[in-house]
């Protein structure tokens, strides 16, 4: 098959906010506990964290860590989390259904970005709390000094604020799976609020209501619609939560989410506008894509999970070679709207639905790891306007495109980087760009995530089964690029 780019580095989409490349820690299964943090392991450093596991997370070069949740933050008082370890209390985390020791906290977590190079995205409990703890935890987290949580802060031996700029007014809130669900409009009042009292506090931060947890919730589109009516002057991005899952074992048909995810920000984008344009307002609502990913292998192992246990292995899929190339996909898909998608985070890091896994022995990288980690390493400047003509087929997603593919400038290092999914199970795909724009550019770098099976994965035994290679087919003569993209395949072709 045949394809062909057509670009012009005058006609851009936007930059990329580095905060794309974002990812998530939930208290759930192993994610902090034996995941990030593990006082006994001989890999921990003095503090209990990982150091195996803030390698991988540094080679992922994830700007921002949403934290501590998800559904777990529906329920949580971040005070347990804080002061004393001995004197923080065990409860029940009714999300999951587990025994919480609180032995990892908010400042824990705070330190740990440092070792991770990354930030903290923190979201406040508006499920069975309210305006009154929001507004406390942003004193706690942000204000230096002479004020009662501040001060408490101080005691606890964190001196200087953590200055936490980007915040989550709840999770989910539209799901009935929520503790403290509401409706759109007792939700969109209760962000409004919160988000007022907590920007008083500190007027420096961001705040992120929460949109639909899926596209096919009853509740889509209105929920938006509703919620922003009542909170955009308070509110910075709305949220977008997707999963995607291959349980027909239909794999065209799995690729071809891309598809269905592009509708969904592309959707969210009007209402967005549409709330402001009612409301007759300048500013724009951004968009905060903070969980998506593929997750469904673990769901029948997790119906079996006994309750009230600590740190179960739970949402522990192994991610085979497909899911690599979807996850590739979704990554193209938000970076093809990069103008209105500031935040993303892929759901999650460690251990829980997450690239990085870990057992008592060491730490791996999953399928998922590399596409991930191309594109967040490569991906950063701005996107091109990249008009894709290359053959569809049909889905239940309408018309399907063979190839996702995405370009991106790079000003300061001279570079153009394509991002390309050949997701034909059988041809490949000879791809032609015109880059007579980018003059003397050649290839410097060619990257490829290809296996013969769809089904293949990595695992602590054989941690490189699905690996990147190098690619040798792609060349540039006479101003236009030619690659020979193998059948079921992602690749990075950096030129300069
Ligand atoms: O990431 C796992 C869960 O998925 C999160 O806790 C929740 O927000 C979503 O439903």
């Amino acid at each position: 098959k045949k394809s062909t780019l057509i670009i012009d580095k005058h006609f851009i989409v936007g930059e990329i906010d580095h905060r794309i490349y974002g990812s998530f820690i939930e208290h759930l299964g192993r994610a902090v506990y034996e995941g990030i943090y593990q006082p006994e392991s001989p890999f921990a450093d003095e503090q209990g964290m990982r150091k195996d596991v803030v390698e991988l997370i540094r080679k992922l070069n994830v700007p921002i860590v949403r934290y501590p949740g998800g559904n777990f933050v529906s329920g949580y008082h971040w005070e347990d989390g804080v002061g004393p370890k001995n004197e923080r209390p065990e409860k029940l985390d009714l999300a999951w259904s587990v025994i919480e020791t609180n032995q990892f906290g908010l400042n824990e977590f705070m330190d740990w970005t440092k070792k991770a190079n990354t930030s903290a995205m923190m979201a406040v409990n508006l499920g069975t709390r309210g305006i009154e703890d929001a507004k406390n935890i942003v004193e706690y987290c942000n204000i230096q000094g002479g004020s009662y949580y501040s001060d408490m802060r101080k005691k606890h031996g964190y001196e200087q604020p953590h200055d936490i700029k980007l915040w989550c007014l709840g999770n989910e809130m539209d799901g009935h799976w929520q503790m403290g669900h509401k409706t759109a409009v007792e939700y969109g009042r209760l962000a409004a609020e919160a988000g007022r009292i907590m920007k008083m506090v500190d007027p420096s931060i961001e705040l992120v209501a929460c949109g639909s947890s899926a596209l096919d919730m009853p509740t889509f589109g209105s929920w938006e619609d509703t919620v922003l009516s009542e909170c955009y002057d308070q509110v910075d991005y709305l949220s977008l939560h997707q999963y995607y899952g291959n349980r027909d074992n239909n794999t065209p048909e799995f690729l071809a989410n891309t598809v269905a995810m592009d509708r969904f920000i592309q959707s969210v984008i009007s209402i967005c506008d549409a709330v402001k344009a009612k409301k007759r307002k300048n500013k724009t609502i951004q968009l905060s894509f903070d969980e998506w990913n593929v997750w469904y292998h673990s769901n029948n192992q997790d119906k079996k999970l006994e309750r009230w246990c600590k740190v179960p292995h739970q949402l522990e899929d192994v991610y085979n070679f497909e899911d690599a190339l979807l996850v590739a996909g979704m990554m193209i898909t938000m970076l093809r709207h990069a103008d209105r998608v500031k935040v993303a985070c892929l759901a999650q890091l460690v251990n829980v639905i997450a690239p990085i896994m870990t057992s008592d022995t060491g730490a791996w990288m999953q399928t998922i790891f590399y596409p991930f980690e191309l594109i967040s390493n490569h991906g950063r400047g701005t996107v091109l306007n990249t008009i894709v003509k290359a053959p569809v087929y049909e889905s239940k997603q309408g018309d399907a495109p063979y190839l996702d593919s995405v370009c991106v400038v790079n000003e300061e290092e001279e570079t153009l980087t394509i991002f390309a999914v050949n997701k034909d199970l059988e041809d490949s795909m000879e791809l032609t760009c015109d880059l007579r724009q980018f003059k003397d550019y050649q290839v410097k770098e060619h990257i490829v995530l290809t296996h013969s099976d769809l089904k293949a994965v990595n695992t602590e035994e054989n941690p490189n089964n699905v690996v990147p290679v190098k690619g040798d087919n792609a060349k540039i003569e006479g101003g236009i690029l030619q690659a020979i993209l193998c059948d079921k395949s992602f690749h990075m072709i950096k030129l300069g």
